[in-house]
């Protein structure tokens, strides 16, 4: 176990192993299948940091990832984890990892006959559609100051409106970049039916405002109706301060 998970105590409980060599090559198959399905529409559609993220932690295409040789690689970059989880996470247990540069990270992986959907997350979701992200370290900055902002949160009103900024940048971020709105956000980059929905233009797509996101409701059952796009990372960062001063 990495040294910052020793420091985990309300998140201890869910903290578990990655048994690598347990996948089959059935499940190998499957993860490469899932890759393979999502590369060619996130080359020209993924944010260049999801890209660059991508190759520096070394993910490959026909293997699922083994979270040692990731965190070997990500550690150096930003000091973030991808620290393995037996399930779903109580909120505080979650936000405690994430002030400690630790992204609760599933081990199991979907089966081929549901593809696109599972209802929990997965490692698919979880390390394909996550953790490249955390390479970058004005993102990974941001995600542990929202985890700090939430974790001293107790009122349930304020934590629901830092759920919506969560769900409005990680889960479904979108950035400008050369005159073009790419996906960050990793609902998106781990679905095809989501990101083809944003491609072809389903979504209204709003300059992302904070105090419109923290009023932003959502359905997690159906495709978004509305996307708020930065024009760069540091807007989320600001976003997670102003947010602190304006809850605390
Ligand atoms: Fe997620």
């Amino acid at each position: 176990m990495n040294p910052q998970a020793a420091l985990l105590t309300v998140a201890e409980p869910y903290l578990i192993q990655q048994d690598w060599a347990a996948y089959t090559p059935e499940k190998h198959a499957v993860w490469a299948e899932l890759v393979s399905r999502r590369m060619p529409q996130l080359r020209q559609h993924a944010c260049q940091e999801y890209l660059d993220g991508f190759e520096q932690i070394g993910l490959r295409e026909d293997t699922i990832p083994n979270l040692a040789e990731v965190n070997k690689r990500l550690g150096p970059r930003t000091g973030w984890n991808a620290t393995p989880v037996s399930g779903f996470l109580p909120p505080d247990a979650f936000f405690e990892m994430l002030a400690a540069r630790q992204f609760p990270t599933t081990t199991w992986l979907r089966s081929r006959d549901s593809l696109e959907y599972t209802p929990e997350p997965d490692i698919f979701h979880d390390v394909f559609g996550h953790v490249p992200m955390h390479a970058h370290p004005v993102f990974a900055d941001f995600l542990q100051h929202y985890g700090k902002v939430c974790a001293r949160l107790k009122d349930k009103d304020k934590l629901e409106r830092m759920g919506r900024l969560f769900w409005f940048t990680v889960e479904f971020g979108v950035i400008r970049q050369n005159g073009q709105v790419k996906l960050y956000g990793s609902g998106l980059i781990s679905s095809h039916g989501e990101s083809s929905y944003v491609i072809q233009g389903g979504p209204e797509i709003r300059d992302f405002n904070l105090d419109q996101v923290l009023d932003q409701q959502f359905l997690v059952s159906e495709m978004q109706k509305v996307l708020y796009a930065v024009d760069s990372f540091d807007q989320i960062y600001e976003a997670a301060q102003q947010a602190e001063e304006r809850l605390a």
